[in-house]
């Protein structure tokens, strides 16, 4: 009778966490099975945040950042017990970092300033430390791994001024870090890939600094003019790691939108009503134009969202010099000329697909050279996700980064 009772209660949980875990998923994706679990597991955590939320503990949209993922702590860095690689915590500029670096460091090295992934709001430095050791070893260069400030709590600039800050400091003094400031580039992933884009725009302007080598971009946020781009439609729940309206959201708390109204203004910038209609025909709108996407790339495969209400002019008020500022959204620049060589990853399941191909188009452009990197089967975060469970195209595109690295300090 008891083992009955235990036996219908593990096949009822199994059943249970199988039926809020279940997403399905698109045909082409790699590693099917493996990304079935790791985003069964994702729903599982939000699921416990959707019973919290129905108990009266804030909105999904107020709830986004995930503080699990923002973990503080002074214990040495998780990697540094490998042993193969000197890791160490540090302050440069006011804001923590993770450094790796060879044991034996005698010469000079060349190094990536590497920004994480998270919207701007969540996630760490101490995160991404499987990764970045091993970026670190395949590539032999120092690593600067920044923890820089997050929203809402720092909004805009305070994240990217950080990174700035701290890539600034390594091109003056890198020789603290035995490093060569002729060979530094700049990485980052997601709204670190737009970090790593704005980095590399700002100070290639700056004329006493040795130049920056190249800027790796993986899957960036590169833009919160238009959420509407065929990618945001056609890709919205493909993967549930990131859907457009959590996206809109990330963004209107990197802009500084406080909790109380990031409701509001996360459902207006996904339903694309915070730009008036006579912006929308701008020079901005130029440089997000679906012609500079690849042709079969151009026109949305699912009807676009029916949008009952007119554009929010309040909204507007209040992100219109964000928006257009290419600190924030490197895409939204006029002048990319210069810019160093880009390594550019774009997901084929990515609501951000587009962000990615409009950079890597207006850099060419531009005159820029660029490595374009589609991850055919791909998703949005899978290079993260690969210190967890391997997938075969994070690892066949960081092994591009790799070589193209190597490439670029001649090796
Ligand atoms: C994306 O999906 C969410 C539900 O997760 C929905 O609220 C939002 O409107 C969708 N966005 C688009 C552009 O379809």
């Amino acid at each position: 009778m008891f083992l009955q009772g235990l036996v219908t209660v593990i096949t009822l949980t199994i059943l249970g966490v199988a039926i809020i875990g279940y997403h399905p998923l698109p045909t082409g994706l790699e590693n099917p099975i493996k990304v079935q679990v790791a985003m069964g597991i994702l729903k599982l955590l939000r699921a416990v945040r959707t019973v919290q939320e129905y108990l009266g503990y804030g909105s999904p949209y107020q709830n986004v950042k995930l503080h699990f993922l923002t973990p503080k702590t002074d214990d040495p860095p998780k990697s540094a017990a490998i042993g193969d690689l000197k890791v160490t915590r540090d302050t440069i500029a006011g804001v923590p970092v993770i450094v790796y670096q060879p044991k034996d460091n005698s010469g000079l090295y060349p190094a990536i300033v590497y920004f994480h992934g998270g919207g701007w709001v969540t996630c760490s430095a101490d995160m991404y430390d499987t990764l970045m050791h091993e970026y670190a070893v395949k590539t032999g260069t120092v690593i600067i791994n920044v923890d820089y400030r997050l929203a809402p709590e720092h909004p805009f600039p305070t994240p990217v001024q950080d990174c700035i800050d701290v890539t600034r400091f390594i091109l003056q003094h890198g020789a603290k870090y035995n490093i060569d400031v002729t060979k530094v580039g700049v990485a980052g992933d997601s709204a670190g890939g737009n970090l790593a884009a704005s980095v590399a725009l700002k100070l290639t302007r700056e004329p006493d600094l040795p130049r920056l080598l190249f800027q790796i971009i993986h899957y960036p946020a590169m833009q919160a003019f238009d959420l509407h781009l065929p990618s945001y439609i056609d890709l919205n729940q493909s993967v549930p790691i990131l859907t457009q309206d959590q996206m809109a959201a990330f963004y209107a708390y990197y802009m500084g939108v406080n909790r109380e109204n990031i409701d509001h203004f996360t459902t207006v910038i996904s339903e694309n009503r915070h730009i008036p209609a006579d912006v929308r025909k701008s020079k901005l709108a130029s440089f997000v134009d679906v012609k500079l996407l690849p042709p079969q790339y151009q026109t949305p495969k699912n009807p676009r969202p029916t949008i009952h209400s007119d554009y929010d002019a309040q909204v507007y008020a209040q992100i219109k010099d964000i928006v257009a500022d290419p600190l924030f959204s490197p895409l939204m620049a006029p002048d990319l000329t210069g810019l160093p060589p880009a390594f550019v990853q774009v997901c084929e399941f990515d609501v951000l697909r587009d962000d990615g191909f409009l950079y890597a188009r207006r850099l060419q452009d531009a005159g820029v050279q660029v490595k374009l990197h589609f991850g055919k089967g791909g998703f949005h975060g899978d290079i993260i996700i690969y210190i967890f469970v391997q997938l075969n195209s994070a690892e066949s595109c960081l092994s591009e980064v790799y070589s193209f690295v190597k490439d670029r300090l001649g090796k």
